[in-house]
């Protein structure tokens, strides 16, 4: 007797990719529409300027959805208390602290997560999710959120104002290509300065994600941390499901 449940689940994660397209091409009208209204014709004729903008149009109808749903794991790897991909109950290894980087940052989404995790904030109360976090020492002093779609960094940074942390929060507005290069914007984030870097769901939109992993490790400071939350490559379900994600992964990295 199948165990249906698992099977709805895996259904419903197998449909998940196509559905994610489907809104995206959903939103090219209200993409054309705002390009038009801000009177921005060069991007709405440019093939990867139309795309950034629509993705930031998407992004911020689909993200706060994703946000939810990924709360459940994404707070208790920043308490540091995940380990072999599992939730515990008690802090396993070092919380987010000190200067911290969150790569791909969209525009601003997991902000209030962040404020909470920053020095002298209030503390927090049990219901919150965030037990722990001043016993065990972790908070942030300092952040960098890199982001390279103008749209979205122009969010990320009302964002940050709107959650009162614009004061240790500094919008990167360049690829991680350029985070250290002071002619690509205001700013360079050296090697080896970095406590903690974040990343939450953004390897699959970043190119070249192996010389970009590499470039990332580099800026971390030795015994640095990496909190990692991403799709990954499926390991369970045989060859039907691998070869399943490889043809949804051709059309996936084609959409706009
Ligand atoms: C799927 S979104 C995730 C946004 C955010 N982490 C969240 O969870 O709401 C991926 C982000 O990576 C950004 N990105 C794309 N190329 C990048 C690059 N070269 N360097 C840094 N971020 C990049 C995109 O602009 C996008 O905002």
């Amino acid at each position: 007797m199948p165990d249906w449940a698992t099977v709805k689940d895996v259904l419903v994660h197998l449909i998940d990719p196509w559905a994610f397209m489907s809104i995206s091409f959903a939103h090219i009208p209200a993409t054309v529409v705002g390009l038009i209204h801000d009177k921005k014709y060069r991007t709405l004729f440019s093939f990867s300027g139309f795309r950034e903008a629509l993705f930031g149009t998407f992004w911020a109808t689909v993200g706060p959805n994703v946000k939810t749903n990924a709360e459940q794991r994404v707070i208790p790897l920043l308490q540091g208390r995940v380990k072999g991909g599992v939730v515990h109950d008690d802090v396993l290894s070092s919380p987010i602290h000190g200067t911290v980087l969150e790569v791909g940052a969209g525009s601003g989404m997991w902000a209030d997560v962040f404020a909470r995790f920053r020095e002298n904030a209030d503390d927090t109360d049990a219901a919150d999710g965030l037990r722990n976090r001043k016993s065990t020492g972790g908070h942030i002093t300092k952040m960098y959120g890199v982001e390279p779609n103008p749209i979205s960094a122009k969010a990320l940074q009302q964002r940050v104002k709107d959650i009162g942390i614009d004061d240790i929060y500094q919008v990167v507005p360049v690829g991680i290509e350029s985070v250290d290069d002071s002619t690509a914007w205001d700013g360079k984030i050296e090697p080896g300065s970095i406590d903690c870097i974040v990343g939450i769901l953004c390897l699959c939109s970043i190119p070249e994600p192996e010389k970009n992993i590499k470039l990332l490790y580099r800026l971390l400071k030795p015994g640095g941390h990496w909190y990692v939350y991403e799709h990954v490559k499926v390991w369970r379900g045989g060859l039907l499901l691998g070869l399943y994600q490889r043809k949804s992964r051709l059309s996936w990295s084609r959409c706009p």
